[in-house]
Order: structure tokens, then C-alpha cells, then sequence
């Protein structure tokens, strides 16, 4: 939800921080502030909205210092002011914090009790004077603030300067990821790998309630018990995490440009990893599969759920993770859950994974962020490789989602001697022919102009509605989430059966429709809910294949044709149409793409 960076032992600490903090900006950009360490001094800057007020900030009153920590932010508690913003200062300790301190109000009337004086709204300015209160000269900081931070609940990942220690970084972590980062001549801390990739040649990630006293050549670890602990370093391989917008005007347009490749590699990488070295899940040997994610992710496991079902013979359910955490829903003994995640950090579905692990459940995840919490703590891992997604609307991670998803519906079949028929009218080649059409989709200019014509159906709109059926259903609730976040239309997806029990009564004349139905076995019940709605003065967008376009000639206002696949398939094509649909709106309407406002790529708090 927010980002944190630190780096010690750097003669270009705050050019340094700045990058940093670039790298992690699509994580939340409300507001940004670093702090550095000179002798016996501890100085701040912060600014709010993009990284670039803080950059002026900083021309105009430069920061000196070697060693420094730096944020930005997506508010939890707080406006996002600049009194808000990271990092919080007590007299002589700075921190900066990504999470939540879920009792931060009490700690607060204790700590003005005691005289403090709150210069801000936010959760995290009780830390530092918290920390203040157990410092002593007799024992070793890192120690002192373990103990304060016993004080804490709720989550966090905190890059802690103490004045007069130039030399490093308190760096601890509870329930939000941060990795140590080293080169030759500096250390590094970070909430993920893309800021530390760039600069750090080997990385360790902090384990839960570690507390490391990060030095340019050297990092002391204590575990949650106080035990000086190694964690294991890895060399970082520069290139899975370079980022770069390759000429496209958006980091969103170029990784829906990258799905052809971001799902070859997929496929062809397609396996799984234990990091507990637990077997691999046999389908066969269990009744239900529980399928638990956020968002977007959520809608790749509910078409997942019309695959395993049609295709493999197994029942799935599939749930929101904020409501599944809390449901706290019976499990079958020895069940099947599947977590499905990009950034592998969603507090909500990392809540949920610790759940269902409670109940002794076979834990399986889809995750595109290696090492992440999400894929630490699964049984058994299945990545997609469609590298870092650095836009905040996800694109080629959905559809990456699917095909490692696709491939476990093929598995599931096979071991549950299920499915033949339907798999083999798909025949050896189905992830080929997937590729081939969404390459061939990508690459026709004609069809990308029809697409960014067809946007201008939301000209003057404030709300619009998506329809589909059968596995269509989610891509139409997909295509409503990217609308709505990045165009800031209010768009909602229904199943076009289910129009007709209420919802139909939003339609008015000329509400854009977006019809999402390839020419397949429900077509023709999808016809009826079109010629419904426009009978009643809806715009109509029917997005179908060749047939299906042919065939509502006289009933749709707009059409954008997309290859023909098996209906099986089809979300893999229909996606891409609906990711590009909402991007060439929010193009149109001016909006930030790929840092819409109020969201963040990653959200690590509840
Ligand atoms: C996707 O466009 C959204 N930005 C959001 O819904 C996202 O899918 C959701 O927050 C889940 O994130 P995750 O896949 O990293 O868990």
C-alpha cells in the first residue's frame, strides 16, 4: 500500500533515495518525504502528491547525509498533506512505515499523556516516539525497539534512523514485505525488489518480526525471540525486474502489448515450487476446491471456477478474501485452496492463505511476484512470468493468471479422468492458438483504432454496464473494474441473465452497454438481454466474433470483433479488448493511467 526505501553508506543518498522511491511509487503516490542521517543531525523533506513536489522540494532545499529512509505514501489514516506525510520524527528517531497500526489511538493518548506533542492525523507518528521512549544508552537499539514494537498491533514494515548512528538502518517487519538489499559499496532496504533490483546485486527478505541493523557491508539479524539469526541471500537477476515503458506512452499499454510473450512464458514455464518441499496436490484426491483472491485476481479464479467444473469434474467455489478471512467458512479435511495474487502481498488473501492453513488445508497459489509472503507460505507455488506489472490496473498478470490456471483445469482433468471430450475438441494446440489470436488481436491496428472508436461510446457517460455469460461473466465484471479505476466511470458488471431481476431499471436513454459474448452456445440468450436493453434506449457495444457481430448487425449501436477462439478460451481474447476499451477511455478523459488516483498496486493493509 505504500513503499519504503532506505540506503546506507551512499555519497548520492538522496539522488539515490529518489530513485528509489520512483521504482516504488505504483505502489501509492498521496505524498513522499525522506530523511537522512549527517553528523548528529536527522533532516526531513516531505511533499504532497507525486514523487515530483518532492523532487522540487528537494532542488530547493537540498538534503545532505549518507545514509537516509524514504516513503511514499497511500493514506490509511490521515489526509494526504504534508503533515502526513513520511517519515514521522520524534527528537532524535525518523521512521517510515508501510501498514497499519491497529491501536494506534490508545498508544497516542498515552504518549500525549506523557507530553507529546502530534503533528499529524497518522497511525505512524506514535512509532517514533514510542521507539524514543525505549532508547538507552545501556542497550542495543535494535533490541530497544523490538520491545517498544511489542507495544504495536497490527502490521508493519519500518525503516528506522537514530540520530547519531550514521552508519545504518533499523529495518523490522510484521505482516508487510521488506527486503535488504547489498552492492559493493552501500546496503539498501525496500518493500519489494523492483526499487532494490536496480542497485542491490544480492537481496535477503526479512521474516516475520526480524530486526536487522543494516550496514553498508554487513547486516546483524535477531529473530521475534531476540536471536541473532542469518537469513539467506540471493543474487538478484537484474533482469527479471527491469521496468521500463519500452516507448509506450503508459506502463498499462506496453504490458497489455507484452500478454503474446507474458503467456508463452507462462505456458512454457508452467510448474510449481514447494518451498516446504510438500508433494504436489493430486485433484483426484480431493472433492472442492476453495479459490480465494482480490479484484482482478478474483475474476480469473471465477472463470478458473466454469473450467475446473466443465472441464475436470470438480466443484469450486470461489471468494472474496476480505470475506472469506472472516467468514471463517467449514473445511473439508486434506481440502484444496487456491490463492490467487500478482503481487503476492494483498494482506486480505495472505490472511486467508494463514486460514486455511489453520484448517490443515493443501495450499496452492498463482503469484506473479517471486519470493513474495504469498509464495513463501504456500504449499506449492505456480508463477506466472509475465514480469513486473508496474501498471496499477492489472493486465498481462490477469491473463497470465489464466493460463497458469488453464494449465491446472489440464491437470486437474488428467488426474481426474475428466473432460476428455471438451479437451479434445480443444485439441495439443489450444495455448498456441491463445497466443496466435491475442498476437494477431494486439497487432492489427484496424482493430485497436475500432476499439479506441468505440471508447468514445462513453463520451458523456457517468455510469455504464457490462454484461456476459458463462465464463464471459467474469471478463465482464473485469472489464467493468477497469473502467471504473481508471477512467473513474462508475461501470458495473452483471451477468446478462440477471439484468432482468432489477438492475434493468438503470437502464436510460443512451446508457452505454457493453455487451461481451463471443458467438457460442449462449449466444442466442445473450441476443434476448441485448435487444432488452436497447429496447429501452441503451447505447449497445457488443464486443463478439465475426458470426456474433454478423448476426446483431441491426441491434448493437458499436461492435469490436475479435478472433474466433473456442468458447472456452474466449477470455483470453475478450479480455484484451476490455483492458483496451478502458484504457482508450481514460486516454480520452485525461486521467493518470497508470497511477489512478486513490488506489495502489499493492495493498498490504485490510
Ligand atoms: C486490478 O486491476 C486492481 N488493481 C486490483 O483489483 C488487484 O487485482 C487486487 O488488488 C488484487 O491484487 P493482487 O493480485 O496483487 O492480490
Amino acid at each position: 500500500m505504500c513503499g519504503i526505501f532506505g540506503v546506507v553508506n551512499d555519497k548520492a543518498a538522496t539522488e539515490t533515495l529518489l530513485k528509489g522511491l520512483s521504482a516504488l511509487e505504483y505502489r501509492g503516490y498521496d505524498s513522499a518525504g525522506i530523511a537522512t542521517l549527517t553528523e548528529g543531525e536527522l533532516d526531513c523533506r516531505r511533499a504532497p502528491g507525486k514523487l515530483i513536489n518532492l523532487e522540487q522540494v528537494i532542488e530547493a532545499l537540498p538534503l545532505e547525509g549518507q545514509t537516509g529512509i524514504a516513503h511514499t505514501r497511500w493514506a490509511t489514516h490521515g489526509q494526504p498533506n504534508e503533515a502526513n506525510a513520511h517519515p514521522h520524527l520524534s527528537l532524535n528517531v525518523a521512521v517510515v512505515h508501510n501498514g497499519i497500526i491497529e491501536n494506534a489511538d490508545e498508544l497516542r493518548e498515552v504518549l500525549s499523556a506523557s507530553g507529546v506533542c502530534f503533528l499529524s492525523d497518522t497511525d505512524t507518528e506514535v512509532l517514533p516516539h514510542l521507539i524514543a521512549n525505549y532508547l538507552s544508552a545501556e542497550v542495543c537499539p535494535a533490541l530497544a525497539i523490538q520491545t517498544a514494537l511489542r507495544e504495536v498491533k497490527g502490521s508493519f514494515a519500518l525503516g528506522i534512523l537514530i540520530k547519531g548512528m550514521e552508519d545504518q538502518i533499523i529495518a523490522t517487519r510484521r505482516g508487510s514485505p521488506l527486503v535488504v538489499g547489498f552492492n559493493s559499496e552501500s546496503a539498501f532496504i525496500a518493500s519489494d525488489m523492483v526499487a532494490a533490483s536496480g542497485m542491490a546485486d544480492e537481496i535477503l527478505y526479512l521474516e516475520e518480526d526480524d530486526i536487522a541493523i543494516v550496514k553498508a557491508h554487513d547486516v546483524v539479524i535477531y529473530d521475534a525471540q531476540g536471536e541473532l539469526v542469518e537469513r539467506k541471500k540471493v543474487t538478484v537477476d537484474h533482469d527479471q525486474f527491469v521496468a521500463t515503458k519500452e516507448g509506450y506512452d503508459h506502463y498499462m499499454l506496453k504490458e497489455i502489448h507484452e500478454q503474446p510473450n507474458a503467456l508463452q512464458r507462462t505456458w512454457n514455464g508452467f510448474s510449481s515450487t514447494s518451498l516446504n518441499q510438500i508433494e504436489e496436490i493430486d485433484f483426484a484426491n480431493i472433492d472442492r476446491l476453495q479459490i480465494v483472491a482480490c479484484g482482478t485476481s478474483f475474476y480469473a479464479g471465477l472463470v478458473a471456477k466454469y473450467w475446473f467444473e466443465r472441464m475436470a469434474d470438480l466443484i469450486v467455489e470461489v471468494d472474496l478474501a476480505s470475506e472469506f478471512r472472516y467468514r471463517e467458512p467449514p473445511m473439508p479435511k486434506k481440502g484444496g485452496c487456491l490463492f490467487i495474487s500478482q503481487s503476492g502481498e494483498t494482506a486480505d488473501t495472505l490472511a486467508a492463505l494463514r486460514f486455511a492453513q489453520s484448517k490443515h488445508q493443501y495450499c496452492l497459489s498463482v503469484v506473479n511476484v517471486p519470493n513474495s509472503s504469498i509464495a513463501r507460505e504456500s504449499d506449492y507455488v505456480y508463477r506466472t512470468l509475465c514480469g513486473p506489472e508496474i501498471g496499477v490496473a492489472s493486465t498481462k498478470a490477469f491473463t497470465s493468471q489464466l493460463a497458469v490456471l488453464f494449465g491446472l483445469v489440464k491437470k486437474a482433468a488428467a488426474e481426474r479422468q475428466a473432460g476428455k471430450g471438451i479437451l479434445s475438441e480443444l485439441g495439443k494446440h489450444s495455448e498456441g492458438d491463445v497466443i496466435s489470436r491475442v498476437r494477431s488481436a494486439l497487432m492489427n491496428d484496424e482493430k485497436r483504432h475500432a476499439i479506441e472508436r468505440a471508447a468514445r461510446i462513453f463520451e458523456n457517460a457517468t455510469s455504464a454496464i457490462f454484461l456476459g455469460r458463462g465464463q464471459c461473466y467474469p471478463i465482464a465484471l473485469e472489464g467493468a473494474l477497469k473502467l471504473k479505476e481508471i477512467s473513474y466511470i462508475h461501470a458495473e458488471g452483471y451477468a446478462a441473465g440477471e439484468l432482468k431481476h432489477g438492475p434493468i431499471a438503470l437502464i436510460d436513454e443512451g446508457m452505454p452497454v457493453v455487451v461481451v459474448a463471443p458467438y457460442d452456445r449462449l449466444f442466442e440468450k445473450v441476443v434476448s438481454n441485448l435487444q432488452e436493453v436497447r429496447a429501452r434506449g441503451a447505447k449497445v457495444l457488443l464486443i463478439s466474433d465475426k458470426l456474433g457481430c454478423e448476426m446483431c448487425k441491426d441491434y448493437a449501436d458499436q461492435f469490436i470483433e475479435m478472433p474466433t477462439l473456442h468458447e472456452v478460451l474466449a477470455p483470453f481474447i475478450y479480455s484484451i479488448a476490455v483492458q483496451l476499451l478502458a484504457y482508450y477511455t481514460a486516454v480520452q478523459r485525461g486521467k493518470d493511467v497508470d497511477q489512478p488516483r486513490n488506489l495502489a498496486k499493492s495493498v498490504t493493509v485490510e
